[in-house]
């Protein structure tokens, strides 16, 4: 088989961190390019285990710039695309919303373009990946579920900008011809999540005792998935499936804030030997999110039915693990709330450069 060059981008961050550790080990015979511009979420310490391996590669560069872009996808011959750059955070998205229409949908066309003007330019090419989110079909009242047929309604910043870029991608399909593939994915936990976002966040005001903010009453309804097994549909998808399709991808798991972060803190005394129930009295309910979206939840059937994809561990065994996680990284965890993290790329990647 001949050699592929897969451009991940966003590989420095949450998700993308633990897809490049996934596909550097399970296709040795392939190149993995990391591409990435390390904003404030991207941090090369997630990959401190696959960093020196023959197939790694890290690229730093903006998906804001488009003769980036299309260098590096040149360069590199690049044989296909898994898109995860994104600006991700909806309480971002809703006090500087501007950095989330440039980098999601700007940043996504620049890509994109880029990568047609190489397919149509006769390269080996075989597909782009948009890895995109639920929040674009808005929100659920008490029943029913998100399909891949359900009409787009978002409702924030970062889901009005996330739906336009799958937009721009379906377009693509439906115009050139372009092969490409979206998945639209629920709340992912697991390690190496920015503690900006409310499961990191929670664990490490509970380690240090200090108030627990739950938005509005706490009764807000997520779907949470162990990232690593978002990180397998991925994968699948990239590999088996359909140019132009959509795949819902979610944990069936849902469970309101409020019940989450009291499972939280009923882990974490357990795991740091507090009284049953004390970490439950940080818990502090504080103004609401504006716009504030009452329930995602996923019908993933198309994928498990048409790829046989299905998560790999149990809700129970995920938060444990989780929270296990950011109890014996705890210095990943200082330093990512420190900022040292940032040094990083300079100890490790400036000296090669110079
Ligand atoms: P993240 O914020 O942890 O990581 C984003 C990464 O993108 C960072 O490494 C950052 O440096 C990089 N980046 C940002 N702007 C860039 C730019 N202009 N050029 C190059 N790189 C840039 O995000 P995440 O939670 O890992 O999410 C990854 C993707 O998955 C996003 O597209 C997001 O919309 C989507 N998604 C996330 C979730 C979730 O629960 N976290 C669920 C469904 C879909
Ligand atoms: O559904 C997929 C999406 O999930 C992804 O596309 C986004 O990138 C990702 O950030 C996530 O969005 P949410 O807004 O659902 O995640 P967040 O962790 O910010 O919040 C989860 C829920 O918890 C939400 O209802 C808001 C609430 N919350 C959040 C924080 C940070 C709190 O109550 N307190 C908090 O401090």
């Amino acid at each position: 088989m001949s050699q592929k060059t897969i451009l991940i981008t966003g590989g420095a961050g949450f998700i993308g961190s633990h897809l490049v550790r996934r596909m550097v080990r399970a296709y040795p015979e392939h190149r993995i390019v990391n591409l990435d511009s390390l904003t404030y979420a991207g941090n090369l310490e997630n990959l401190k285990d696959v960093e020196s391996a023959d197939n790694y590669h890290f690229v730093k560069a903006d998906i804001n710039d488009l003769a980036a872009m299309q260098q590096v996808i040149s360069e590199w011959q690049v044989t296909g695309v898994i898109h995860l750059a994104a600006e991700s955070h909806v309480d971002r998205s809703i006090t500087d919303p501007l950095s989330f229409i440039h980098t999601n949908i700007v940043g996504t066309a620049n890509l994109l373009l880029a990568a047609l003007k190489h397919w149509q330019g006769g390269a080996e090419f075989d597909r782009f990946f948009h890895v995109s989110t639920d929040e674009v079909y808005g929100s659920l009242g008490k029943t029913g579920y998100f399909l891949e047929t359900t009409p787009y309604d978002p409702r924030s910043p970062y889901s009005a900008s996330k739906a336009s870029s799958d937009h721009i991608v379906r377009a693509y399909h439906h115009t050139y011809g372009f092969p490409v593939v979206i998945s639209n994915c629920s709340n992912n936990y697991g390690p190496y999540q920015f503690p900006e976002k409310l499961i990191p966040l929670m664990i490490n005001n509970i380690r240090q005792s200090k108030a627990l903010p739950v938005y509005g009453d706490g009764t807000n309804v997520r779907d949470w998935l162990w990232v690593e097994d978002h990180a397998s549909a991925i994968d699948l998808i990239y590999r088996e499936g359909v140019d132009g399709e959509t795949y819902n991808i979610g944990g069936n798991n849902e469970m309101q804030n409020i019940e989450l972060v009291q499972l939280l803190c009923d882990v974490m005394d357990d795991q740091l030997g507090r009284d049953p129930g004390s970490s439950r009295e940080l818990i502090t309910f504080v103004k609401d999110r504006p716009g504030h979206d009452a329930r995602y939840a996923i019908d993933s059937g198309k994928i498990q039915r048409e790829l046989g994809w299905e998560p790999s561990l149990t809700p129970q065994q995920g938060f444990k693990k989780t929270v296990e996680w950011y109890l014996a990284n705890q210095e990943w965890l200082d330093r990512v709330t420190s900022g040292t993290y940032q040094t990083y790329y300079e100890s490790m990647y400036q000296s090669a450069e110079s």
